[in-house]
């Protein structure tokens, strides 16, 4: 009879050496995004399906099951530990309920959904995706049966990113910004306007690239525990609190590619790093959801980096770095330039504000989708009608409409709604921030940040996954996420930008 001790240790090891693999599998896609030549490819797809199917099978195997039914009613564990195998029991029976069968077909469909989509991005031709999307789709609904849900299909999914969210939850959120933001917007529209053509100008890779590393140091970014590299599409990977990776992107022409990545990720970055080392691996040590993680990041770039007090710290050093570029723009000026809003097409481009009906357009279409009151084949007749209806422009081409996002093709579905989960936390993280540190707003315009990120290690890095978001956000600021905080310091920024009352 192994003792309680014994089998901890050993769910431990189990647990660790699938992480070992998993953040192995991490440098290795890492490296796929940053260094690896195309040749490269093919190999690395099976090394990455390897390290990935032997991490799921430590993870899915009945000893590993058993040993958690048997320390489930341990009663000699730790708080901590019981919370790590409360955790990893539901993972342990969420990962079972799919059959192997199910995820090797989900697999295969999500590279060929891959490939359809990259080829009918290039085509412009949305026919070339149809046919895989729709497979994807059915897929999907099977697979929110198999795991089971109480009222809407969709909910299933959502769940996979966000413990807890549904859409009735949702609908709330994002009927507030129904309401709310058309008002907003409109009187944005007919203020006059703010020019960001300071954001256009010839800005050189290298200088560009030797602010961001400033403006990481500024944000506490440890160097000694990660690094910052290029890559087309900007991400946060990490291989231990100790190893954490983020990446950017520079375009010469326009200034907000790189600045805006590298915030972002830094806000992504400060949140691994910030993961208890003690609980590498285990549950605890991993971030508490989708929708938490983009609210450090979001913080960090919306509520930190587009504040009147951020830029002027940071606008006196930006000049140094161009001092032509920048020739009579003033702090206030490269601000307002900064919080520009104007609806466009394209998600990742979007202002602070319109973003948000990219994401309510991407939700509404996928509720429809796994309820099946939307054929595939109808997608962009559906969507160009939501792009006119939220944001009063029609793309011009299904590149940049419909297909310009790999989500679906990826089957993640469930997943854009994070985005806005994440930015409204933000806003009501930083929100109580502002209440618990006297002084903040005046040491950002110091560029000191310390404090800032104490706070967020205290309140919410530590805990891992201990709490679900909603729980983490009562905690935190005393009730649960509430969208009108959100709407409340849009008012107060679009006061100062552009001198509207709301
Ligand atoms: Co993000």
């Amino acid at each position: 009879m192994q003792t309680t001790n014994q089998l901890y240790t050993e769910y431990v090891t189990i647990v660790q050496k699938a992480a070992d693999l998993n953040y192995a599998s991490a440098v290795l896609g890492w490296d796929q995004e940053v260094y690896m030549p195309a040749k490269g490819a093919d190999a690395r797809a099976r090394q990455l399906a390897t390290l990935a199917t032997t991490a799921h099978e430590l993870l899915t195997s009945d000893h590993f099951g058993s040993l958690l039914s048997e320390l489930s009613v341990a009663c000699d564990l730790t708080d901590e530990q019981k919370c790590n195998i409360l955790l990893s029991k539901e993972d342990y029976q969420k990962n079972k309920k799919l059959p192997h069968e199910f995820v090797e077909e989900l697999s295969k469909l999500t590279s060929e959904c891959f490939n359809a989509w990259i080829a009918a991005r290039e085509k412009n031709d949305f026919n070339l995706f149809a046919p895989s999307l729709s497979k994807m789709v059915t897929l999907k609904r099977k697979q929110a049966s198999l795991y089971g849900y109480q009222g809407h299909p969709y909910n299933a999914l959502l769940d996979e990113y966000e413990k807890g969210a549904n859409i009735e939850m949702l609908d709330v959120v994002f009927n507030g910004i129904k309401e709310q933001l058309p008002l907003l917007l409109e009187k944005i529209k007919n203020a006059p306007q703010v020019s960001n053509d300071c954001f256009h100008r010839n800005f050189p890779k290298q200088q560009q690239w030797d602010f961001s590393i400033d403006v990481l140091k500024g944000m506490e970014f440890d160097f000694e525990a990660g690094r910052q590299d290029y890559s087309v599409h900007p991400f946060t990977t990490s291989f231990a609190p100790s190893d954490v990776r983020i990446t950017t992107r520079v375009d010469e022409n326009n200034f907000s590619s790189m600045l805006w990545s590298c915030i972002h990720e830094g806000g992504h970055g400060l949140y691994e790093q910030g993961l208890p080392e003690a609980q590498y691996g285990l549950p605890l040590g991993a971030a508490t959801s989708l929708g938490i993680h983009e609210s450090q990041s979001r913080l960090w770039e919306n509520c930190v980096g587009r504040s009147l007090g951020f830029w002027q710290h940071y606008f006196p050093i930006l000049q140094k770095y161009f001092p032509e570029q920048l020739i009579g723009v003033s702090a206030q000026d490269f601000f307002k330039a900064a919080n520009k809003v104007q609806p466009s097409l394209i998600r990742t481009e979007a202002d602070e504000l319109t973003y948000h009906f990219h994401v309510l357009i991407r939700y509404e279409i996928e509720k429809e989708l796994i309820e099946g009151t939307l054929e595939t084949e109808n997608l962009p007749a559906k969507w160009n009608e939501l792009y006119q209806k939220y944001l009063g422009i029609t793309p011009p081409d299904n590149r940049s409409g419909v297909l310009q996002d790999v989500h679906w093709s990826h089957g993640m579905f469930g997943y854009f709604p994070t985005y806005t989960l994440g930015s409204f936390y933000a806003c009501q993280f930083y929100d109580q921030a502002l209440k618990d540190i006297s002084g903040l707003q005046a040491q950002i315009q110091n560029g000191e940040m310390a404090q800032l990120l104490t706070w967020l290690r205290t309140k919410i890095h530590q805990y891992g996954r201990r709490y679900t978001s909603e729980e983490l956000c009562i905690a935190i600021t005393g009730k649960k996420l509430d969208p009108s905080i959100f709407i409340e310091q849009m008012a107060a920024k679009y006061k100062d930008v552009y001198g509207i009352s709301f």
